[in-house]
């Protein structure tokens, strides 16, 4: 049992930072910087330690055999899907596919690279507030069959290309339980006024209606109240919510065959507390482990968060009368978060150096003034060229970094052991410019 951080897991700090066998500065100078770097060991933990959850708490696949000897408490089937938006790279969802995950999708370009990854479509949730009609033509051609609802108008849609298509589409409808996921609030979403989900109090007549078109099948209730949650009570309302959900539909004799719980599950990034796994899981067996339902989960940042960062180099200092810049590659569109959210990473020196420290904020190249990716941070006074990683940086990092000020995509590679590959190259100046032509 452990939180999920980078100190947590395979991020070693000598005379030098190592992840895994390898030394960020050996990387570096093979691929210049700013890259993101992950490491295999700790994505494969992270995804593991779910598993062992679910079947250590009995929550787990083929517990049927327990059956007899425990009457009354049943034995779920389970899926965790990988919210692949947290990190979309092919190499790191291969390798979760070979562990077993299945996908939560929001767009068919998250079920395409999902399927390259060799996940099998079954396994794929298709989420999301605005799905196109060739999303859901594109998702239901290749056999994925479990779509997330988020409106009236997009249960009727989804009906009409099932028909269409001659199929039956797995309903399941994203309810917004109105709950306080207590989380910054742009990454909130089970709130009354967010746009996500469909209010609980239309959840019942939307299934009815539902429950009589021919293309859906009535299949499941979804929820994700919000992300980077840290405490359980959100979790713990939102959950006894989908509930009393559950047995107002069964009253309706409306079958329910599966509950999404979603993600949300906090990391850390600073010092704070946040949830243990092993509570998350006990939190759902506690208020819906007796129904007779397949279960599923849909982290993102919880899976890849920790085994990733980002690596940058110092260009400049750069003291100002009121603050000292650490001028460095690495921008804003490369790690959106702190520039969007005010979020925060850990900084580490890649080298440790010795000397009198003080307050520095870290600022990219990019013509914005919140191009700041590290706030009043103390250390001793770097010198040009030296590294540090960004901790953390493995979820919701490459996936929404953009070309702004038409710089290259940050490379992304892979460390296995004493091995570390490039999982996503930088582009050159002409492959930026081939689709303008
Ligand atoms: C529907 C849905 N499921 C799962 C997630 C994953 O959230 P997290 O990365 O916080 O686990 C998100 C993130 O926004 C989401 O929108």
């Amino acid at each position: 049992m452990k939180y999920l951080s980078y100190r947590a897991n395979n991020v070693k700090h000598y005379d030098q930072i190592f992840i895994e066998e390898v030394a960020i500065a050996d990387i570096a100078h093979a691929v210049g910087t700013p890259f993101y770097c992950y490491s295999t060991k700790n994505l494969k933990e992270n995804f593991l330690e779910f598993k062992h959850e679910f079947e250590a708490q009995n929550l787990g696949q083929n517990l049927g055999q327990n059956l007899g000897q425990n009457p009354g408490q049943n034995h779920h089937d389970y899926k965790i899907c990988y919210a692949i938006k947290a990190n979309f790279n092919l190499h790191l969802v291969k390798i979760l596919s070979e562990l077993g995950a299945g996908i939560d999708a929001v767009s068919s370009g998250e079920i395409f690279v999902a399927l390259q990854a060799g996940i099998d479509p079954k396994k794929i949730v298709f989420a999301g507030v605005g799905k196109t009609r060739e999303e859901i033509y594109f998702a239901l051609q290749n056999g994925v069959e479990e779509f997330s609802v988020e409106s009236e108008a997009e249960m009727f849609l989804l009906n009409q290309v099932a028909l269409e298509l001659n199929v039956k589409a797995k309903f399941s409808l994203r309810v917004n339980p109105n709950v306080d996921a207590k989380t910054h609030h742009k990454i909130s979403t089970g709130k009354k006024g967010d746009k996500f989900g469909v209010d609980i109090e239309q959840a019942i007549d939307l299934y009815q209606t539902a429950s009589k078109l021919a293309g859906l099948q009535v299949y499941g209730i979804a929820m994700h109240i919000g992300s980077q949650i840290t405490t359980m009570e959100p979790f713990a309302d939102a959950f006894k919510k989908m509930r009393e959900l559950f047995f107002d539909l069964q009253k309706l004799s409306i079958k329910i065959h599966s509950l999404d719980f979603g993600g949300g599950i906090g990391i850390l990034y600073k010092n704070e507390k946040t949830i243990l796994l092993h509570d998350y899981v006990k939190l759902i067996k506690e208020i819906c482990g007796d129904l007779d339902v397949k279960i599923v989960i849909a982290p993102g940042r919880a899976i890849v968060g920790s085994a990733g960062v980002l690596v940058v180099k110092t260009l400049f200092l750069k003291p100002t009368s009121s603050k000292n810049f650490i001028v460095i590659d690495g921008a804003i569109n490369d790690l959106m978060r702190p520039g969007l959210y005010g979020s925060y990473h850990e900084v580490m020196p890649v080298f440790k150096r010795l000397g009198d420290k003080k307050i520095f904020d870290f600022a990219g190249p990019v013509c914005e003034s919140t191009d700041i990716l590290a706030q009043q941070r103390l250390l001793v006074e770097p010198k040009v060229d030296d590294l540090f990683i960004f901790c953390s940086a493995g979820a919701y990092g490459s996936s929404m970094s953009s070309e702004y000020n038409f710089r290259k995509l940050v490379p992304e590679i892979l460390i296995d052991g004493k091995e570390f590959r490039v999982i996503r190259k930088r582009p050159s100046y002409e492959e930026m410019l081939k689709l303008y032509r």
